[in-house]
Formats: C-alpha cells, structure tokens, sequence
C-alpha cells in the first residue's frame, strides 16, 4: 500500500496524468467484460495512454509488465517504456498484494490518472490485464498507428468461482500445428481458464515425439487414409480416402508451446491413453498387445478392440513413455485416459486371464483397476496425480485419481462421494463437437457425427455442482471443461468454429459467481467479445450471436 500512496502521488506529477479527460461520463457499453466481473464499478473520467505512459511493475511481474507493453504497443505505434517499480515511477502499476484474498484473485483500478492493477499472484495480475483489455475496443488487438488511446474509469475486483477451467483438444484424430495451437491458448487466455487438455495419443495417430520409441511417431504418426463423411454411424457405408494423413510434434516444439501457456498462466495437462486408443502405438510397437498383430493405425472413428497387453514388457514402455512425458510438462496431474476399454482382448488372453488368477480379481474391469492403479503407483511415485476418465471408477478407483466425468455427471458424482477430485466435462453440456444448433438445421452446418446438439444457451445454463452433493462433497468438484473431439474437424478452422462461441459461454460458467450469470446480459457482452474475434481473425458460429 505505502507504495501504491508513493505511486499515485508521482504519478500526478507525470505529464499524461491529463485532467482533461477526468469528467467525461463513459457509456456503460464500454465495460462488457466476460467472463463477468465479481463486482464492477462504473466511474467518471478516462485514462490516456500515449508516450508519456509508463508501466511500472514488482520485479517478480515482469513478463506481465512486458505482455502488457506488448499489447499496446499492438494498437499504438510507439513502444511504452516499463520499468521497476523500486527503481521508477510510472502511471500504470502492477503489483502483488497479499491481502487479496483468492490466488487468482486481482483488483483493477482505472482513472483518469493512474491505473493500479493487483494480484495475489502474478496469474491475478495476467487477469486484470485481460480485463482491462476488454475495456478497450476490439481494434487495439490488430497491428495499428495510433498514436494515443483513453481507457474508461472502473473499480473491479473479481475472482474466479472454480480452481479448474479448462479447454480439451484432440490432436489425434487430426493434427493441428504448433501455430493453431498457440492461437488456441491464446483464446483460452482472453477467457481466464488456466488448463489446457492436450490429448495427445489416440488410435488414429500418436502426436508426440517419445526419444527411447522412435517408432511411435515414425509409424504411429501417420495413417494410410481416413474414412469419408459418416463412414460408419448413421447406416454411412465405410469408405475411406487414400490419402497419407499425420504428424507429431517434437520434443522442442511441446517445450515450446508449454512455455507459452505458462507465460499466460495456462498448465497444459498432456494425455497418454491407456490401456485402449492405443492402437497408433501398437502399430509401432506390436509386442506390447495381446494378440502380437500386425496392425495398422486407425483410419476410422469409432472404439477399437485392440489394447495394451497387461505384461511386464507393456508396464515398462508405458513407464519409459510417462517418463518423457513428466520431464516435458511440470503439470502436477498427467491425464492417463482409461475411457473405452473393450475388454475383448483381455477376455481371450490366456495371460491376461493369468494377471487376473495372480492378482486375485474378480474379471477383467479389476484387471482394468490393476492396470491403472500400477501407473497410478509410478506416476505418483514421480511427485504427479493421474486423472482418468470416468470409467476408472469400474472396478474400484485408484487410490489418488482425479476423475473427469463424461458419460454425464454420475460418475463425477461418484467420485467427490468417495472423496476424489473431480473435473466436470458432461457430454450434455460439455462435447463441442456437437452440433450447436437442432436438427432442422444441422444440414447447414459442418458435418459432425452425431445429431446431438449443446446450444450457446445450454453451455451456459451448465452448472458443475451437482445438487446431490453435500457441501462438503462439493467441494471435490474442481471445476469443467470443455472437449473438443476432432473426427469431424479436419481443419483449423472448424476447430474455432465448433469451440465458438460455447467456449465463450463456458468461460463464464467456470469463472463467475452462479448470483452474476444472467443470460439476456451476457448476450448483449457476446456481441462485444466477438468484435475482437473478428480482429483476432477467429472463425466462429455467427448464428449462435443473437443480433439485437
Ligand atoms: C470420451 O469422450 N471418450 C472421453
């Protein structure tokens, strides 16, 4: 505080501290923030920013510091100079502050004389900084030559409801480059989630260099072709391209983007999946399954019946490839799939049936525990948690899985019962591969395997919290996200426009207090935010914005 009193006091001393804009009364439609602000409070006077502005920071905010000079210097064509706030003064101000009581939690202070943004962390601070980014119009986001700009007065303080808000994506059904998936983060910066999901193997492609198995990208990275429209579901024919299709991303280029989501504050959780969707690797590495193949990496969607072997052999790969995994991400959670097991295999291996006799199980969904509970075992003894999706909970949950609840909220519901974390991702509400829109129209949208529709309007309405927990079970509830299933994305392009605006939608739901979501309200804030997609060159459901 004494610092902030020494800051102001300067800061009127400073030439663009400018009383010329002190009295202008700002239109109220120049605060349409989302996610929406705990509280915000509307005031008289603008700020200038021009080439006497200058940020200065607590040592540790300097990446904020610079990310903050980065978007200004965006819209306006002089560099603003930053500088330690021990050393100098300046009229915006990012600082740490202790009192504030939420971890993400920050303040943002704009007047016609300084503006103050604080954080109980750095990740706080990053938050009031995309705050007061949607107080300025959505041009500041594209290459311009302004020479000053004025921001209007505001008190906020905001925190987020949920300590997990997350965005999923597929890269293994298609595979998108380093470039869409920076661009991606970005999005889920402007939106305050702080978890990205890379699913990063499936059957139809694995997607990350792993340096001990070199075959699992030379060969599991690639497939032969891939089935056409709705090869399969709805009574379509399997037909299929023959078009070679794949790529990974190298070591280098995850340490990359890792670095790139933690500047924006975002951890990226990377999926390993097992022991099924693991028919890319098998490809590769044939001896890890039970039947000794050979076999082809998918070309279809769909579940598949090949899966790993529980050998000896197959514990040691996946804990050489964990391994890799743990030294590129520092996530505390590794994300270790466990959805969609056919037990078929198991059911006909006279080893796996072995395993079951041994260890004394009951069938083969216990096999399935074991299986998980042995990875559990290693990931834990390297410092991480597993997450695994609902079906972990068959046959007993592992002592320390966080459970991510898709078939619905039953098993999430399951799970904060017995005590275990939870991260909400219901198919319902949640999968934004569905349609966006009802059946009549989904002839004119981009085709999608399933008729199943979330609107903008019902991601909204989502509420994580199941009703049938006590508050003390809710409290396992961490927070949702969104999945973004790629078979029927196959490019980037459709990717932004299934994510968007229902992305936009979730943003609020995980973030905002339950007391300040308001449907018609945050409607008329959408019609803002999608200007600067516009800007920002995002391709989105226009449909789903409702003109006014
Ligand atoms: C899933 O959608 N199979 C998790």
């Amino acid at each position: 505080m004494v610092k902030n009193i020494f800051f102001v006091a300067t800061c009127i001393l400073l030439t663009s501290c400018s009383d010329k804009y002190q009295e202008i009364v700002n239109s109220k439609d120049e605060y349409q923030i989302i996610p929406i602000p705990e509280n915000l409070t509307i005031a008289k006077g603008r700020f200038l920013v021009n080439e006497d502005t200058k940020i200065v920071y607590d040592t540790s905010l300097v990446q904020e510091a610079e990310y903050l000079s980065d978007l200004f210097a965006t819209v306006l064509d002089i560099d603003l100079s930053i500088g330690s706030l021990d050393t100098e003064n300046g009229n915006i101000l990012l600082e740490l502050d202790p009192t504030i009581d939420h971890k993400e939690g920050y303040t943002l202070s704009v007047a016609h004389d300084a503006i103050l943004i604080s954080g109980k962390t750095a990740a706080g601070v990053f938050y009031g900084i995309q705050s007061l980014r949607q107080l300025l119009p959505a041009e500041i986001e594209k290459a311009n030559n302004l020479k000053e700009l004025t921001i209007p007065a505001v008190t906020i303080e905001d925190s987020p409801r949920y300590a997990y808000r997350g965005m999923h994506l597929d890269v293994g059904r298609h595979f998108f480059p380093v470039t869409s998936v920076k661009k991606y983060i970005d999005l889920i910066a402007m939106h305050k989630m702080n978890t990205f999901h890379w699913h990063l193997t499936e059957d139809q492609g694995w997607r990350i260099e792993i340096k001990k198995y070199p075959r699992l990208t030379e060969i599991g990275a690639f497939r032969k072709g891939t089935a056409i429209g709705l090869a399969g579901t709805r009574n379509a024919p399997y037909t299929y391209n023959d078009v070679p299709y794949g790529g990974f991303y190298t070591q280098e280029e995850i340490k990359e983007v890792i670095a790139y989501a933690a500047a924006k504050h975002i951890t990226i959780i990377p999926e390993i999946e097992l022991p099924g969707h693991s028919l890319a690797a098998l490809a590769a590495y044939p001896q890890f399954g039970n039947g000794g193949g050979p076999y082809e990496v998918a070309k279809r969607w769909g579940i598949f019946k090949e899966i790993y072997a529980p050998t000896e052999e197959t514990f040691g790969f996946l804990e050489d490839v964990l391994n890799e995994v743990m030294a590129l991400f520092p996530s505390k959670y590794i994300h270790i799939g466990g959805d969609e097991v056919l037990k078929k295999e198991w059911e006909e291996s006279a080893y796996a049936q072995e395993v079951i006799q041994r260890e004394g199980l009951k069938n083969e969904h216990e096999l399935q525990s074991y299986f998980i509970r042995r990875i559990e075992k290693f990931v834990n003894k390297n410092g991480r948690n597993i997450i695994g999706w609902d079906e972990i909970l068959e046959g007993g949950l592992a002592p320390n899985a966080t459970v991510m609840s898709w078939r619905g909220v039953e098993g999430g519901i399951a799970a904060a019962k017995q005590s275990h974390p939870v991260i909400m991702t219901p198919g319902t509400h949640c999968y934004f591969d569905y349609y966006q829109v009802d059946e009549e129209k989904q002839g004119e949208e981009p085709l999608t395997g399933s008729k199943r529709h979330t609107s903008v309007e019902k991601v909204y309405a989502y509420e994580p919290t199941p009703e049938s927990l006590t508050s003390e079970e809710a409290k396992y509830i961490l927070g949702a996200q969104g999945n973004v299933w790629t078979e029927y994305m196959p490019t980037w392009d459709v990717v932004e426009y299934r994510v968007l605006p229902r992305m936009t939608a979730l943003s609020e739901v995980v973030w905002s207090s339950k007391k300040n979501r308001d449907w018609e309200d945050f409607q008329n804030r959408l019609q803002h935010i999608v200007k600067r997609y516009d800007v920002l060159d995002y391709n989105y459901a226009k449909h789903s914005i409702n003109d006014k």
